[in-house]
């Protein structure tokens, strides 16, 4: 019987990833493990949290102790780990709080399965949820590929990429079974509005100004959260232990034309005459040690596991603006700041 511990399960992908798992594996125990900082949403599991194979544990990766309780109450079997600081521009702020929680915090998680996992390792694996942006910048030819070096250039990717290499050396060191997987950029709903695309559906719908940086000139590879989440579990059952998959939907988009589509969309779904949005759009000062071009390249997942997107950018970002003009109270509790009393009020007695 699987007991998967599912670190940072009530942020953007973690509940995805937790809802994928609790309603296709009924059998398995899925334990959501999260501190709920301002980014972990417990709304965004409220269709599934009654859940009988479904427990939420609100723990912060720091704290050594309950990570212990947590392991031990629940016979933790597997680990699939999303918790970190996420945001780019908040680590040029403060970077202290991604060393905590994206390495520390990496580390003793991976204390505590080295603790607790004594008999046949082969029945249990740490997966590690990464990303693209510790592979660095590209020009505007190339892919990242699973031996590209790292050359992280943010506090936030620095952290991730000291995190892999923890993970790494755990498996090489203690024969920790672990795998390693490294996405790139993921839209979809639930995502906090201060990344690029819910920021600007939520300030198109308050008709208020979408800060470009820079030329706009900058690329990314997006990726639909569902189709990472399938991913994700694909990898879990199938990938080969020690490795690594680079995970992402050969989609690049520079920021600039990313918008100009966004806005198109919004305008037909608002019954905007066309070009209203496009007024929105105010270029600003460019992010410090802004990565010029990220882009995967997904061959090996696709080859081995045979995993590849299920859908287009144009329908994904249309599902996505649907889900949050649908969801206007979600976005709202989000920028009021009131999602913060749900946990209060569901777990008040913890
Ligand atoms: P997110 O910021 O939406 O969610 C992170 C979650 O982790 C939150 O629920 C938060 O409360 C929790 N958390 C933070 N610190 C914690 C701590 N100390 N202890 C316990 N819980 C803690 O992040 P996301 O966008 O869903 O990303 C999830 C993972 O996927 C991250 O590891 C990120 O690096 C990786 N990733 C993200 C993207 C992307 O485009 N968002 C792409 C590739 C990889
Ligand atoms: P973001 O969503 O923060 O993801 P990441 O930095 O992890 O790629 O940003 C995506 C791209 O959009 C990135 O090139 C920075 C740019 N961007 C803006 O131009 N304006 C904004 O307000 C934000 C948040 C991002």
């Amino acid at each position: 019987m699987k007991s998967i511990l599912i670190t940072g399960g009530a942020g953007f992908i973690g509940s995805h990833v937790v809802r994928l798992f609790v309603t296709k594996f009924p059998s398995y125990k899925i334990i959501n493990l999260d501190v709920l900082t301002y980014a972990g949403n417990l709304e965004n599991l409220s269709d599934i949290d009654k859940s009988p194979n479904y427990a939420f544990e609100k723990v912060n990766l720091l704290d050594v102790p309950e990570l212990d309780r947590v392991f031990l109450e629940h016979g933790i079997t597997d680990v699939i780990h999303l918790a970190a600081e996420s945001h780019v521009d908040r680590s040029i702020e403060a970077p202290l709080d991604f060393v905590y929680t994206n390495i520390v915090g990496t580390v003793n998680l991976l204390n505590a399965a080295k603790k607790h996992w004594k008999e046949d390792l082969s029945k249990h694996l740490l997966y590690h949820v990464s990303t693209d942006e510790v592979y660095g910048a590209l020009g505007a030819t190339g892919f990242f590929t699973e031996e590209t070096p790292y050359h992280p250039n943010s506090p936030y990717s620095a952290s991730k990429a000291s995190s892999d290499h923890f993970v790494r050396a755990y498996g090489e060191t203690y024969d920790l079974p672990f795998v390693i997987t490294n996405c790139s950029n993921n839209y979809g709903p639930y995502h906090f509005p201060e990344k690029l695309i819910p920021l600007f559906i939520n300030n198109i719908i308050e008709k208020k100004p979408l800060p470009v940086y820079g030329d706009g000139l900058y690329t990314r590879d997006w990726l639909f959260v569902k189709d990472h989440a399938r991913a994700i579990e694909v990898v879990f059952h199938k990938g080969k232990p020690g490795g690594t998959y680079n995970i992402g939907g050969f989609n690049e988009w520079r920021n600039i034309d990313l918008v100009k589509l966004l806005c198109k969309q919004m305008d037909e779904k608002l019954g905007n005459p066309a070009g209203t949005s496009d007024n929105l759009i105010t270029y600003v000062k460019d992010r410090p040690g802004h990565d010029r071009r990220y882009a995967i390249d997904a061959t090996k997942i696709n080859k081995e596991l045979g995993w590849e997107p299920s859908v287009t950018f144009e329908e994904g970002l249309s599902e996505t603006i649907d889900w949050y003009l649908n969801n206007k109270k979600w976005l709202n509790n989000i920028t009021s700041g009131d999602y913060q009393q749900y946990y209060n009020k569901m777990y008040h007695n913890r």
